[in-house]
């Protein structure tokens, strides 16, 4: 099969507004969209900017918009989007450096200030402070996050307002406030309990849910945090 790949080009050092460009690439089974863009870049065009590393849905640098739904480049297999035109744009909401490459810089600000580790005041034991399997289940899911970056691109609450925390830093909030080894409960609760730009702008669109790679239940997460605050 042959398909077209309609590809968001822009760099904003040298574009006044950006474009797409076409390329044409003989598909193969199994080939990502990851690979396709190897293909095109060493072989067509090697000005296209992207982001990745792992290729193995690890390191969630490739996150990118591909025919309007946000996915990681790496785990998305062409042939499952039933399309013979494969249109790909950065992850919307976010600046963009170049081409397919979002900045992630205030994405990892607001990851800054959810506090983004456990906090302790008590004696550390000899060894290590240690955790049930009752315990760890409930934050198992949360601990999946790559922090893509593709549900906080996907949330509306996010694009109307730039200061909303997003999904995934509270997401890592949950993971950390039931934690139960965390002792700082509530300077994590107070950092997204804030008007403004905490979990009280979530309007449980769910688009979050649908766009994470990992399948975590972020508003179910949310929710939960909300719970929390409303029974301390
Ligand atoms: S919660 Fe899911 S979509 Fe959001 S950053 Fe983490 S892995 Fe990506
Ligand atoms: S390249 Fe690492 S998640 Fe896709």
């Amino acid at each position: 099969m042959k398909a077209t790949f309609k590809i968001f080009r822009f760099n904003p050092e040298s574009n006044e507004k950006p474009s797409f460009k076409n390329y044409s690439l003989e598909i193969s089974k199994g080939i990502t969209v990851l690979d396709a863009l190897g293909e095109i870049k060493a072989h067509q065009d090697g000005g296209i900017t992207y982001r990745r590393s792992c290729r193995s849905a690890i390191c969630g640098s490739c996150a990118i918009n591909i025919n309007g739904i946000n996915a990681l480049a790496c785990r998305t297999q062409i042939e499952t989007l039933n399309s013979p035109i494969i249109k790909l744009e950065p992850l919307p909401g976010f600046k963009i450096i170049k081409d397919l490459v979002a900045d992630f810089e205030e994405f990892f600000e607001k990851l800054k200030k959810i506090k983004p580790f456990l906090i302790t005041y008590s004696i550390p034991p000899e060894k290590e402070r240690l955790q049930g399997h009752k315990e760890r289940k409930i934050i198992d899911q949360a601990l999946n996050c790559i922090l893509c970056g593709a549900c906080t691109s996907s949330c509306p609450s996010f694009w109307m307002n730039k200061n909303y925390l997003g999904p995934a830093a509270i997401n890592k909030s949950f993971r950390f406030i039931f934690d139960s080894r965390d002792e700082g409960k509530e300077e994590h609760l107070d950092a997204v309990n804030q008007e403004q730009s905490g979990l009280w702008r979530c309007h449980t669109i769910l688009n979050c849910v649908d766009a994470c790679p990992k399948n975590i239940d972020i508003t179910k997460n949310i929710n939960s945090l909300r719970l929390k605050l409303s029974n301390p």
